[in-house]
């Protein structure tokens, strides 16, 4: 079924936005002649000003169904008629709304069509969560446009993207020594592709047994981040009251927590999963097992700052959730079985901070021979 054609022109604008967005739907017809539609994940190819194919993989998302089995697949099989409707939707402004057709044919590839690897390689550049996927094996559906419709205000960027600075892409002696700790940020929200990089990029941190003793919670929902911090802050004024802190001190403390919460765009708390570790009938050896989790949480956390500043963003380090980590999985209503450990403050900053001098390499070495 090649379905190769010379493709269709689309304006820069039209390009822009059907290359720039997310998702996808996209619709085949069943043998009977009815539209089925389903929301995905897709990757364009073309030049010149013109789109030549789309494609989707058939990924290990969850599926209930083997690929080959899919019914989109099967609709395929029996009419290769297929449109793709990338659009865009703004409660807050409906100045914004836009959406791109395609009809065209589309066809599958397999893993022994040269095509599919690069339509993978495309995939992976669009969507970090593809980089951690075993996709070599994996069908890919081609659509091959052959006439486009548009509507709207194609041309109006994402919200917040306007003014996001560029990524650093530094090399790495740079960006080690470039990450800082942030505790003023901008208003610019962080869009979602890229906070789910920065936990993918944490997600390649060593662990014990490979076992990733860890998960994150996300919040950019102001009203959460007030009641995480109304939470914390009782707590607080209870700990730091035991300190002998006079109320004054406290109160200011609790005061520019609570801006840091709420100021930034993006709240990341790392939480320790111990359910898959290996279990040791003595006391001690469970209590390594456990100092090992902790151990490599550190080690993700760390990917993810050096990963949020690699792309243009700036992160801070909170240590109160391991305070009170009942209180953070409650309010967030989080399984029992995480432990909250910390809350990384997530954004572009709003000024540099004063950074730290370091220990000379000589001070940090306790021993060499
Ligand atoms: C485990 C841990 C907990 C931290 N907790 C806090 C915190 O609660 N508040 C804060 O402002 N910074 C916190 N930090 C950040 C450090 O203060 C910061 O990394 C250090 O001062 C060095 O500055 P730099 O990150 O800019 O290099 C924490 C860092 C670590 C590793």
């Amino acid at each position: 079924m090649g379905a190769t054609t010379a493709g269709v022109r689309l304006t820069p604008q039209e390009l822009a936005f059907l290359a720039g967005e997310r998702v996808a739907r996209f619709a085949t017809v069943t043998p009977g002649g009815a539209p089925h539609l389903v929301p995905v994940c897709y990757a364009v190819a073309g030049a010149d000003g013109a789109v030549t194919a789309v494609y989707i993989a058939l990924d290990e998302k969850p599926k209930r169904v083997a690929p080959g089995a899919l019914r989109r697949v099967r609709n395929l099989a029996a009419n290769p008629a297929v449109a793709l409707l990338v659009d865009r939707y703004d409660d807050a402004d409906w100045g914004r709304l836009a959406f791109l057709r395609l009809d065209g044919r589309a066809d599958i590839l397999g893993p022994d069509d040269a095509e599919q690897a690069a339509a993978l390689a495309l995939l992976r550049t669009k969507y970090p969560q593809y980089r951690v996927m075993a996709l070599e094996g994996c069908p890919v559906i081609r659509i091959a446009p052959t006439t486009a419709r548009s509507w709207g205000a194609l041309e109006q960027a994402a919200a917040g993207a306007d003014d996001a600075p560029p990524p650093r892409a530094l090399p790495f002696p740079e960006l080690v020594r470039g990450r800082r700790s942030v505790r003023r940020f901008r208003p610019d929200p962080v869009p979602r592709p890229l906070v789910e990089e920065l936990i993918a990029a944490a997600g390649w941190a060593p662990s014990p047994h490979g076992r990733q003793p860890w998960r994150f919670a996300v919040v950019t929902n102001p009203a959460t981040k007030e009641a995480l911090a109304d939470a914390m802050g009782a707590t607080w004024t209870e700990q730091l009251a035991l300190d002998g802190q006079d109320a004054e001190t406290v109160a200011a403390r609790l005061a520019g927590s609570r801006r840091r919460l709420l100021g930034a765009p993006v709240l990341i708390v790392p939480c320790l999963y111990l359910a898959d570790l290996d279990r040791y009938p003595d006391a001690a050896r469970q209590a390594a097992e456990e100092t090992m989790a902790v151990q490599s949480l550190g080690a993700a956390v760390q990917n993810l700052l050096l990963a949020a500043y690699d792309r243009g963003l700036d992160a801070g380090w909170m240590c109160a959730p391991l305070f009170c980590p009942d209180v953070v999985r409650d309010t967030l209503d989080l399984a029992p079985a995480l432990i909250p450990q910390a809350i990384i403050t997530v954004g572009y900053a709003a000024q540099d901070p004063q950074r730290r001098g370091r220990l000379p390499v000589g001070a940090l070495i306790a021993r060499y021979d």
